[in-house]
């Protein structure tokens, strides 16, 4: 089962990928993941990555086209996996078709979390990461047991670069011109399936299971 989830900055896909990954069994291939852990450990790629990013910027196309083929050809990949924050421009979608082509793959069913843009921005304001893990929590709709530290690891709780207001916007206004015109290129592929983003965790959780079963059927 091959999966794309779908949505703007802040929407839920890196929760909801969480979600699928424990669920379904299958791995999370976040761009924006293995784009911050090169940032994090100064390689060429996160050297090249880096201003981008903070300032909300896409990072080029055949950059994290090279990181995804590396990734998607891995063996925890066989059975399937859920692609998150990729593919986000026309140009990616193409280059990801002909690369599960070359596989004999195909995306299942793109999952588009709809979200409205007042519910983003305090979203994304309320965003922490572990420093340590990478848990991901948020001030009001997901907070950890104890302020400002991780329940997993105990390691101090941090706010992303680009989780800064101005930087939002720019992602926001990125996302709309860039990776936006996507949700018509998979209506037309007959792949994609709209969920309501904007309700509680569970609920969506619920939503993405019901997608997913009508996709490999006998899963309980
Ligand atoms: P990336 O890391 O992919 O960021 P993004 O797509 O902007 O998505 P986010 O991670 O911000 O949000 P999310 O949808 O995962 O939401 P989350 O679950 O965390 O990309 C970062 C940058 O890397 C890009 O700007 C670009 O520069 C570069 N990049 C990455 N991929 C690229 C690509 N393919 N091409 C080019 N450049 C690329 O949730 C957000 C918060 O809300 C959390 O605190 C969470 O707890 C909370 N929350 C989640 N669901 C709910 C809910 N239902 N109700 C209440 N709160 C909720």
């Amino acid at each position: 089962m091959n999966l794309i989830l779908f949505g703007p900055p802040g929407a839920g896909k890196g929760t909801q990928a969480k979600f699928i990954v424990d669920s379904f069994n299958i791995p999370q291939i976040s761009t924006g993941d293995m784009l911050r852990s090169a940032v994090k450990e100064q390689t060429p790629l996160g050297l090249v990555a880096k201003q981008l990013m903070e300032s909300g910027a896409l990072v080029p196309d055949d950059v994290v086209l090279g990181i995804v083929r590396e990734r998607i050809v891995l063996s925890d990949c066989a059975n399937g996996f859920v692609l998150d924050g990729f593919p986000r421009t026309i140009p990616q979608a193409d280059a990801l078709e002909l690369i599960l082509e070359q596989m004999n793959k195909r995306i299942d069913h793109v999952i588009s979390l709809d979200v409205e843009s007042a519910a983003i921005v305090e979203r994304l304001s309320g965003r922490r990461t572990c420093s340590s893990c990478g848990k991901g929590y948020h001030l009001i709709y997901d907070p950890p047991r104890v302020a400002a530290l991780c329940d997993s690891c105990g390691a101090a709780l941090i706010q992303r670069e680009d989780d800064r207001e101005e930087t939002v916007q720019n992602r926001l206004a990125v996302y709309e011109q860039q990776t936006a015109p996507l949700k018509a290129y998979y209506e037309q592929a007959g792949l994609l399936r709209h969920i309501d983003g904007g309700g509680a965790i569970q609920d969506i959780q619920l939503q993405i299971k019901k997608v997913i079963q009508g996709c490999i059927g006998d899963h309980p």
